[in-house]
């Protein structure tokens, strides 16, 4: 029997509100550039008058099956990543919506190979159809390049010993190809444990993001997010790490001033692009009822009257 496998859209109600503008029949083209399992894209829709239109992304082709059993005509899903956000038309777009990092059906399916919870192949893959999985990088990768991705994208204080037990077990069993073994290996080396935490979800986490290019794709999208969005154009993007958070925040705050070029002090200031509008936190019923919102950020901005 196929399983479908569910995921709890977080913060839904707040991101549709801060996307649509809390305008009450839409009519503008909308991006939902995480389709995941839908669960934003079908608020938006049940939303959008019938001359709206919502575009959907995801790299992940069970996501995108998914999305292929809604009949609406005015939707339309891309396997593509949310990157390619700028081959959209300039200035086309009322609203993106990132909803980041992975589903719960992802997450929960062992066969993909993101949790140490379950043993399955070290893929960790959002789009499995290209491009190498943890398993085949680790197989290769020298040990100081793999201990600067543990310490940068997992915040990881035992990175080196980590990257040195990985290595180590290279050459007298050949590579790791398993979560639960990557999993033991790092409990053996991670030496005090936080409380709460399993060892390794430092580790698991980044080398998710850096198997994925999480961080360089986000910065890619928001930069896109500029050049596709109309004037007063929604930019609403939920993070669930602070390594995410930062950099939306930076980008939000870069753009929301004027920039003044001290090379040419009496030019007028480069004009601001984004207005910031809102921080929002899950409820704590939310949370209650959905342990996984608990990290999440939701930061909005409206994309201003001037083009670049
Ligand atoms: C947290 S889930 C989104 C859940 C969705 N909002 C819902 O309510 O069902 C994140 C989704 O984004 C996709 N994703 C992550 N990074 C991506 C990228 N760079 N480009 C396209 N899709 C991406 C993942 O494959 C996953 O399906």
């Amino acid at each position: 029997m196929e399983t479908r496998w569910t995921h709890t859209t977080v913060l839904l109600e707040e991101a549709v509100d801060a996307l649509l503008a809390d305008a009450a029949r839409p009519s503008g083209t909308f991006v939902d550039a995480t389709f995941g399992r839908g669960g934003h894209a079908r608020r938006i829709l049940a939303r959008l008058a019938p001359e709206g239109r919502l575009i959907a992304f995801d790299k992940d082709a069970e996501a995108v099956a998914e999305a292929a059993r809604i009949e609406d005509a005015r939707f339309s899903i891309r396997h593509q990543g949310f990157a390619q956000l700028g081959e959209l038309p300039p200035a086309s777009v009322a609203g993106v919506l990132l909803d980041l990092g992975v589903s719960s059906p992802q997450l929960d399916n062992p066969a993909r190979g993101f949790s140490f919870r379950f043993d399955g192949p070290l893929d960790m893959r959002m789009d499995t159809t290209r491009g190498e999985s943890v398993a085949q990088w680790l197989a290769t990768a020298e040990p100081q390049q793999i201990a600067e991705v543990i310490r940068d994208y997992g915040e990881e204080r035992f990175a080196v010993q980590i990257a040195k037990a990985i290595a180590a077990r290279r050459q007298e069993r050949g590579p790791v190809s398993t979560t639960a073994e990557l999993a033991e290996l790092v409990a053996g080396a991670v030496k005090t444990r936080e409380p709460g935490q399993n060892p390794a979800t430092r580790t698991f986490q980044a080398l998710r993001i850096f198997i994925n290019a999480e961080l360089e794709e986000l910065q890619q999208a928001l930069e896109a997010s500029l050049t596709v969005l109309q004037p007063q154009g929604r930019l609403a993007v939920i993070s669930f790490h602070s390594l995410e958070d930062r950099i939306v925040k930076q980008f939000i705050a870069a753009h929301s001033r004027e920039v003044f070029d001290r090379r040419a002090p009496f030019a007028a200031p480069r004009a601001m692009k984004l207005r910031a509008l809102a921080r929002i936190k899950p409820s704590a019923a939310e949370v209650a009822a959905n342990p996984r919102a608990r990290s999440a950020i939701l930061r909005v901005a409206a994309r201003t009257e001037v083009q670049a």
